[in-house]
């Protein structure tokens, strides 16, 4: 079997995916990233998606002149060849890389990166659409390991909104055979909608960083995620 390779053994590789578009996975990638950019580790964010929102997002930061975004985000050719090249060249420099994956199925984007990571987030949403389409997210995700063995997948709920369909709908999520039998766990609770979300895309920054209007349960549904993705590598102290 073809082991991830030891290149990238120095900096965490994890990949956000879901070939469904619009479910959260660049929200996903930039409030996680940049949390733990402000919690001192050392974090770089690759956009490899042409969409190109991450990067525009962290380049309206710049553009501002103010405070910088708390991560270094790059944006990539959505190319394999560029991310591993990437990933050998900054591998060394950084604690975690996380790569935002373009939505589409076609793309072989998402199979490179799982690779040569050892964790893949899926985002979820609660509605029926997001729920099908993550049986194909975790299919590619098993595949995955069978090549990569360090591979350990998530899912993250997103978007979530208040209304007795979204419940029905997360009941429903339940029953698919990864979830029910425990093999894929959650992450913290959760990312709610909020119109926070969207004003971090605004002033670019992520919730933390927000001077106003900075809603105490948005900070605390994210150091609850930040909280529980650190417990898979076992880290529990800051590292500054
Ligand atoms: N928790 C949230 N609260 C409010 N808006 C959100 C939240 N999460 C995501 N959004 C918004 O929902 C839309 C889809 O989110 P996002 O861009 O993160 O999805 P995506 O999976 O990266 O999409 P794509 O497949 O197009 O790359 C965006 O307009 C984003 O600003
Ligand atoms: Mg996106």
């Amino acid at each position: 079997m073809e082991r991830r390779p030891r290149l990238f053994d120095k900096a965490k590789i994890i990949t956000v995916y879901n070939q469904k578009g619009g479910c959260g996975k660049t929200m996903l990638t930039m409030q996680l990233g940049g949390l733990l950019a402000m919690r001192g580790y050392k974090t770089l964010i690759i956009d490899m998606d042409k969409q190109q929102t991450a990067s525009t997002w962290f380049a309206r930061a710049e553009a501002r002149k103010k405070e910088p975004f708390p991560a270094t985000v790059i944006s990539l050719k959505s190319d394999p060849e560029h991310l591993i090249g990437a990933l050998r060249n900054f591998s060394e420099d950084f604690d975690f890389i996380l790569i935002d994956c373009p939505p589409s199925t076609e793309s072989q984007i998402p199979w490179a990166a799982l690779n040569v990571s050892v964790v893949g987030i899926v985002p979820i949403g609660p509605v029926l659409d997001n729920i099908w389409a993550s049986r194909e997210a975790f299919k590619l995700g098993d595949e995955a390991k069978e090549r990569n063995p360090d591979l350990k997948l998530f899912y993250v709920l997103s978007i979530l909104k208040r209304g007795r369909i979204f419940e029905s709908c997360q009941r429903e999520f339940g029953k698919i055979d990864h979830i029910r039998q425990g093999l894929i766990p959650q992450l913290g609770k959760g990312l709610t909608q909020r119109n926070a979300y969207a004003e971090c895309q605004w002033f670019g920054t992520i919730i933390h960083g927000l001077k106003q209007n900075r809603p105490a349960a948005a900070v605390e549904e994210l150091d609850h995620l930040a909280d529980d993705f650190l417990k898979v590598f076992d880290i529990k102290e800051k590292a500054k």
